[in-house]
């Protein structure tokens, strides 16, 4: 009912905005999402971590996992002790949550290599996105998936987190003139 509601007012609001600001206009509060996709490829992982699992049939938010997303330039990739509250007991009899266990007891973490990874003289921040379509347009946090999904594609059906948005120049500047983000060049670039 609840969701229904919100469904329900965010069309009307975007009827109302497209009709009396236009599609490019930098007060649009609804974003709108950009185009272009990448063909990704499985990164090898010390322990293939199945995304789906998580997020589609246990509905745990990404950022319980990726906690510094909201206030920080990186999201984080969770400590081994934040698996462990729930794998002492979940799943204890799997080849891969025994191999997690074998980390933990070592006091070691898997080392999990990048999938996203832009070159080093381009600045990117989670903070300010997360801020600018969550929590200022007050989107419900429990639907944020659908935010991250705009840059990570849907992560909630991935066995293994592949990349597949381009996340070049023209993809990103492309996103910044539909929603009002910053053109300059220093911006992006240190
Ligand atoms: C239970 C914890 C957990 C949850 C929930 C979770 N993740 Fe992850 N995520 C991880 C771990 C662990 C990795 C590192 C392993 C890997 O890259 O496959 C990771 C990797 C990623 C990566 C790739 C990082 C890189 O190297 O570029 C992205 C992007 C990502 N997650 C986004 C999301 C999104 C979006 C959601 C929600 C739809 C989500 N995650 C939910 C634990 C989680
Ligand atoms: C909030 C609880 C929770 C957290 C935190 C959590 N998991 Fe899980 N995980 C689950 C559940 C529930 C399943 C499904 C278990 C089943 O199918 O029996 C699962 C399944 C898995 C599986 C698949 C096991 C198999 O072979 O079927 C892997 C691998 C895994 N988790 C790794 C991790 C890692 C690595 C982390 C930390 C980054 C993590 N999990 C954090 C709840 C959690
Ligand atoms: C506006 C685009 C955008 C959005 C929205 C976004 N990301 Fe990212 N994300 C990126 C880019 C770009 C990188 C690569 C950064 C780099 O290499 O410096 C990245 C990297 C990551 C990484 C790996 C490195 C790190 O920063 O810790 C994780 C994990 C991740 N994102 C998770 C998420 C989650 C979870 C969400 C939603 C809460 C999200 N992202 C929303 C663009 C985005
Ligand atoms: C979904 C659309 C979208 C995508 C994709 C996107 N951005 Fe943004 N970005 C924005 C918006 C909108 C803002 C302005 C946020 C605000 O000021 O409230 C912004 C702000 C920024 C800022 C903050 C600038 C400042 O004033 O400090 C940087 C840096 C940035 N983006 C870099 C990037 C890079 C690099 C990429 C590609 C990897 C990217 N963005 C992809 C929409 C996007
Ligand atoms: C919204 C963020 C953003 C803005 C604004 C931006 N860039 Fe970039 N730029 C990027 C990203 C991301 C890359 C990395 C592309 C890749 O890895 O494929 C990049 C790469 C580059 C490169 C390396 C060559 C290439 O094409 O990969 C040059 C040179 C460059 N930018 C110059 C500029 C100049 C000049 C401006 C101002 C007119 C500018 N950029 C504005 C995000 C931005």
């Amino acid at each position: 009912m609840k969701a229904l509601k919100y469904l329900l007012a965010s069309s009307l609001i975007s009827v109302f905005l497209v009709v009396s600001f236009g599609l490019n206009s930098v007060s649009a509060k609804e974003a709108i999402p950009p185009g272009g996709s990448h063909d990704g490829v499985d990164v090898p992982q010390p322990i293939e971590f199945p995304h789906n699992i998580h997020v589609e049939d246990n509905g745990i938010n990404c950022m319980y996992c990726h906690t510094y997303a909201r206030r920080s330039k990186v999201a984080g990739i969770p400590p081994t002790s934040k698996c462990m509250g729930c794998h002492k007991i979940i799943a204890t009899d799997k080849p891969r949550i025994q191999k997690l266990t074998e980390y933990w007891t070592k006091g070691e973490s898997p080392r999990w290599k990048k999938v996203h990874d832009l070159p080093d003289f381009v600045h990117f921040t989670h903070e300010r996105h997360i801020k600018r379509f969550v929590f200022d347009q007050d989107y419900p946090v429990e639907d944020v998936k659908e935010i991250c999904a705009f840059c990570h594609g849907q992560l909630k059906e991935m066995t293994v987190a592949n990349k597949v948005k381009p996340l070049n120049m023209g993809w990103c500047v492309s996103c910044h003139e539909a929603n009002g983000g910053p053109g300059d060049c220093w911006k992006c670039h240190k």
